[in-house]
């Protein structure tokens, strides 16, 4: 999605704002550019990468700046259409991440008064309105201009004969980083890990003026106080170590994440988590709330909580929500996001605290929309993640749910310790798929041929299966689909044969027998089946055209270790595929629009 810069300080703003933008290349984008304040404004601005703008820059002066990576939404990616915009007269510049809901009402009035626009963006309106009220003071004219938009923004406005940035935002995340000659303003922390890391992040209706040494934020009129957080992640955490690719990093540093998000929870031998937002005895049910590959955790919390605390649990995607009337009462909603600003997960929050639920965000970022809307909120132990696929993260999240639904289990007490355990061994188990890489990478050969792929699980991999598919789709561009095994014959079976593999899910389970008679099924149709089974299932072996092992783990911890080895399927097939991993087409890593 979009991603905004802006510096202001006493260092040439050029090479900063470049640095940051190429920062922000994780989140996703089509065109990139820059508005530099140095004799008048200049911009500079294509449908092109990072690196590749840069090349074509002459050198610029000034100290003042901002920047942008533009994810198409009104119009096609093009020099025109990317950021920054400006006003008639080239005295306005703007980014803005967000959508502008009644820009054509705007635009027509201002054609109307006189303004050209060149750009077929929702954006362009920015500039023309804050031209239309500017008399020499942008604070006040962005003010003005604000009261006329409807829809979502976090915008960096900079003025030529004003050195400031003036800064604003309404449902898309903004922060101010503080630096030590100068200062930011940015979509997210990792833009700016670079030169800072203290930041202040901004709240809805919030407008700051940010000048090289001073920081000033106003709502509604009166100036207000907002609070300066220290991020912990540090500025090796976004690099790539040795590694080819962020995703194979970021798969790699699991064993790490499960126990610094575990250590972070459980500093005696026990998982005893005291959230007042769980304390009410007389919850009954459980709502949980996310998309993408979070929303998959959310599938996979629904069996552990189910299981261990005994009341039932809808997991529902938040674009999803909110459309129909909902009985809430002694329900707890949980929100999981790694960034915590999806804007769908956002405004299923919004929509659930407007009906008094209460509800618990677990998120990976300190201090995001999520966390601070919440009533309470979990922190994962993540780190920045790069890599638009999910990976650590949803591990991470998977912990938080382990550790919640543990703390507050019903089952005897015997069963609750073998599976704390067992939770202290994971990060062992995660190695050990991880030492596996070379048989997944045979396995990633092989698949790397095909244009349609299955994959199937039951019970608690039934989720597990859909997250595969979503990674294979997402990186290596394979049509994939995640299936219930049982619901195979329901449909896709008219699919199957020798040119669509099934990759089947084989947990030691209740759904086992299923599941062997499931792949003797598909086998029957003709459809290759690589199974991802357990060390030791001889029965599998006589079954499968291939087998992949996994560690043995109690049921209930098998999503971990098989989602790790479909991470690695996925990597290893895009990478086979000559894919851009990391930053996969069309796809954005921070999803801030509807
Ligand atoms: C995007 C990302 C996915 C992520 C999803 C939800 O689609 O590419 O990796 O799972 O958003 O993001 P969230 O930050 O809410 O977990």
């Amino acid at each position: 999605m979009c991603g905004i810069v802006g510096y202001i300080g006493d260092k040439l703003a050029q090479p900063i704002l470049l640095n940051c933008l190429s920062k922000l290349e994780y989140r996703g984008y089509d065109s990139c550019g820059i508005a530099m304040l140095s004799n008048g404004i200049e911009v500079y601005k294509d449908a092109v990468r990072v690196e590749a703008l840069r090349k074509t820059l002459p050198q610029i002066k000034g100290t003042t700046g901002i920047g942008h990576t533009r994810w198409a939404t009104h119009g096609k990616p093009s020099k025109l259409n990317a950021h920054p915009h400006l006003d008639c007269n080239g005295n306005i510049a703007v980014v803005h991440n967000g959508i502008i809901n009644n820009f054509q009402q705007l635009k027509r009035q201002l054609i109307s008064e006189g303004h050209n626009f060149v750009s077929e963006t929702d954006t362009e309106v920015m500039p023309h309105l804050i031209e239309k009220y500017y008399d020499g003071n942008l604070e006040k004219a962005v003010e003005a201009a604000l009261r006329d938009i409807e829809g979502s923004y976090a915008i960096i406005v900079l003025a030529a004969n004003e050195p400031k940035l003036v800064v604003a935002r309404k449902d898309c995340p903004l922060i101010i980083g503080i630096g030590d000659r100068g200062n930011f303003g940015a979509s997210d922390v990792p833009a700016i890990l670079d030169y800072t890391n203290r930041v202040i992040y901004l709240e809805d209706g919030d407008i700051g003026v940010v000048t090289k040494d001073s920081i000033k934020i106003r709502r509604d009129g009166a100036e207000v106080d907002r609070k300066e957080h220290k991020i912990l992640w540090s500025i090796k955490d976004d690099q790539k170590a040795g590694y080819e690719h962020f995703m194979l990093k970021e798969i790699h540093e699991q064993p790490k994440v499960i126990r610094d998000t575990l250590g972070e929870y459980t500093r005696e031998a026990e998982p005893v988590a005291d959230l007042a937002v769980m304390r009410d005895s007389g919850i009954e049910s459980m709502l949980m709330l996310a998309c993408g590959s979070s929303y998959h955790v959310a599938m996979i919390g629904k069996y552990i909580v189910e299981e261990l605390l005994g009341i039932p649990v809808r997991a529902e995607l938040a674009s999803e929500f909110g459309y129909f009337n909902q009985t809430l009462a002694k329900t707890r909603a949980i929100a999981i996001t790694q960034s915590g600003e999806t804007a769908d997960t956002i405004k299923a929050i919004k929509r659930l605290k407007e009906v008094r639920c209460k509800v618990l965000a677990i998120t990976n970022v300190v201090g995001s929309t999520a966390s601070r809307i919440a009533d309470q909120t979990i922190y994962t132990r993540a780190g920045p993640e790069i890599s638009v696929a999910a990976t650590k993260s949803f591990i991470a999240q998977l912990m938080a749910l382990y550790w919640l639904a543990m703390s507050y289990s019903r089952i005897d007490s015997r069963r609750l310790t073998d599976l704390i355990l067992e939770l202290r061994h994971l990060p062992t188990k995660v190695q050990q798929v991880l030492d596996n890489e070379d048989k997944l990478m045979e396995n990633a050969t092989f698949l790397s041929g095909y244009e349609n792929v299955f994959f199937i699980g039951r019970g608690i991999n039934f989720p597990v299966a859909l997250e595969g598919a979503l990674k294979l789709k997402e990186v290596a561009y394979i049509h994939s689909e995640g299936y219930a095994a049982g619901e195979l014959k329901h449909g896709p079976f008219a699919l199957l044969g020798s040119n669509t593999p099934v990759i089947a899910i084989v947990a030691h389970d209740n759904t086992y027998e299923a599941m062997l008679t499931n792949i003797k099924e598909v086998r029957a149709r003709g459809s290759p089946v690589m199974a991802l089974a357990e060390e030791g299932d001889e029965a599998i072996e006589d079954l499968a055209d291939s087998v992949v092992t996994v560690p043995e783990v109690d049921p209930m911890f098998s999503p971990v270790v098989n989602t790790v080895a479909l991470q690695l399927l996925a990597y290893y097939t895009a990478k086979k595929r000559d894919c851009p991993i990391d930053f996969p087409r069309n796809l954005a890593k921070s999803v801030t629009v509807e």
